[in-house]
């Protein structure tokens, strides 16, 4: 063998394992109905099998093909399962599949547009529609692909940054004429924590706002504190409207953040990291309204357009924005603009070399079209509707607003007995195996919720329908809710068969 094809394989091997591997993933995708969401295992028996191939004693690649699956198969909790109604990670679009596998296989470099103009072009004209369906204006939109919502979201902070306070770009942000101060609803994502600390201005600069009764970001306590800090010499310049916060799937009120941070100078960011898409569907769009004002959005991909991860996007209206916060020259680096490339992605973002992002994106809306995606959107809405009938029907109570395929839940009764029936409704149903679903805590009451959205491709009414019924007889079945509680199941069993 020669040394080449130790890593290459022999033609032979190579044919044998590519059929070997597309066997398994077409087996596993019809499967995935018939699959158990996911199964109970111990971190010791995990770690056991992870830990039994020895580097001393290679495979032969169809045995490593063999030993990954099977790992999967045991020790996964699989999320494109059509009854897996958990964090936002979605099942991948085929054409999303065959991306990322020409992307390895090509293997484009995307710092330098001069090593790889087409992928470069390519992600340059999906960051233009991208753009233009949010209502920017694509010709002067810019941004580039994240590993996800999380860089998105620190390059929207530090862009934001060095534009309001150019000279800590030098000299650090002792260089500021003030301490620069940041706006989150107690709902937002938490990575604006880790970019605040990124950043050096530390989370003591990020500011909680209020949230309403329908947890989202209450525009007057924004403009209370904002002049608050600025009497107390602070320097405010940065708030994050989220279009689809993570718990509750609530889309804060953006033209009226828009008008605050207008009036007071702040760079309004948009974390649209999930329910973004949602803008997409002209049904929706009231929803987003004001999100074309925005002077930056996160929108990841991986998320709600159902792409394999990592996919994650920042998109600005400014032009030359991100050039400015990280642009600079390096001598082995090719500098295309001296060959009529127009755009080099290693002076516009964190990253550096890395991979074609777009390309998954790209193959699945060309197939798709915008016509088939927003069928795919609307069809998970209307999902996440019959969730809420359903789960209404069976006596939960809702605990959020949002026409978004995200629903929380909870039992009517007393608080500290709910919580523990909620915990164990929850992992009763996962241990069941019939649906996956999750608990969360919202509100400034950080009030402990049964979460439940609508994520995966597969999921069909039935899905729907089959989750609720194990939500039904986990409620049956748990033990925490005492007397008092069995009273109220007995009362929301009456209303129900009424
Ligand atoms: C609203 C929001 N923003 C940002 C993120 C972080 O995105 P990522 O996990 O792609 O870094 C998430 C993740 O769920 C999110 O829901």
């Amino acid at each position: 063998m020669s040394a080449r094809d130790v890593l290459m394989l022999d033609d032979a091997a190579r044919a044998d394992v590519w059929r070997a591997t597309i066997d398994v993933v077409e087996r596993y995708l019809t499967g995935l109905p018939e699959r158990e969401i996911a199964r109970a295992m111990s971190a010791d028996e995990v770690r056991a099998y992870a830990g039994l191939v020895d580097f001393r004693r290679p495979l032969d690649p169809a045995g490593a093909v063999r030993y990954v699956v099977e790992g999967f198969e045991r020790f996964h909790v699989h999320n494109a399962h059509p009854r897996y109604f958990g964090l936002f990670v979605p099942a991948s679009s085929t054409m999303g599949i065959v991306g990322d596998t020409l992307a390895a296989a090509f293997n484009p470099v995307l710092a330098a547009w001069r090593l790889s103009p087409f992928a470069v072009e390519l992600e340059l004209h999906l960051v233009r529609a991208l753009a233009a369906r949010f209502g920017f204006d694509p010709r002067a939109a810019e941004g580039s692909f994240t590993s996800g919502g999380s860089e998105a979201n620190h390059t929207a902070l530090a862009a934001a940054l060095f534009r309001r306070f150019p000279e800590a770009g030098v000299g650090g942000l002792r260089a500021a004429d003030a301490e620069p101060v940041l706006y989150v609803s107690i709902e937002a994502h938490h990575s604006f924590l880790k970019a605040a600390k990124l950043c050096g201005l530390g989370t003591a600069s990020v500011r909680s706002v209020a949230v309403d009764s329908a947890l989202a970001l209450d525009s007057a306590d924004l403009r209370r504190q904002v002049r608050a800090d600025r009497a107390a010499g602070k320097a405010p310049f940065f708030v994050v409207a989220t279009a689809g916060t993570t718990n509750a799937g609530v889309v804060d009120p953006i033209r009226a953040l828009a008008d605050v941070a207008f009036e007071e100078g702040l760079w309004l960011h948009v974390d649209g990291a999930w329910g973004g898409a949602g803008a997409f569907l002209p049904e929706l769009r009231g929803t987003f309204d004001g999100i074309e004002r925005a002077d930056s959005i996160t929108f990841d991909p991986h998320k709600w357009l159902s792409v394999p991860m990592s996919a994650g996007l920042f998109v600005t209206r400014h032009a030359g924005l991100l050039a400015a916060t990280f642009s600079l020259d390096e001598p082995y680096m090719p500098r295309s603009e001296e060959h009529g490339g127009p755009v080099d992605f290693y002076r516009r973002s964190m990253q550096w070399a890395r991979r074609f992002i777009g390309l998954k994106l790209f193959l699945t809306l060309a197939v798709a079209g915008w016509d088939g995606y927003e069928r795919v959107l609307r069809e998970q809405v209307a999902l996440g509707e019959r969730l809420r009938t359903r789960l209404t029907a069976a006596g939960f109570l809702l605990a959020n607003h949002t026409p978004l395929p995200v629903v929380c839940f909870t039992l009517p009764g007393d608080c500290r007995s709910i919580e523990t029936a909620l915990q164990d409704i929850a992992a009763r149903v996962v241990a069941s195996g019939r649906a996956w679903i999750s608990t969360t805590r919202i509100g400034p009451a950080r009030q402990l919720v049964l979460r439940a959205a609508v994520t995966s491709l597969h999921t069909t009414d039935d899905d729907v329908d089959a989750a609720v019924d194990a939500l039904v007889g986990a409620r049956a079945d748990t033990a925490a809710l005492a007397p008092r509680d069995t009273h109220a199941r007995r009362d929301v069993t009456t209303r129900r068969t009424d």
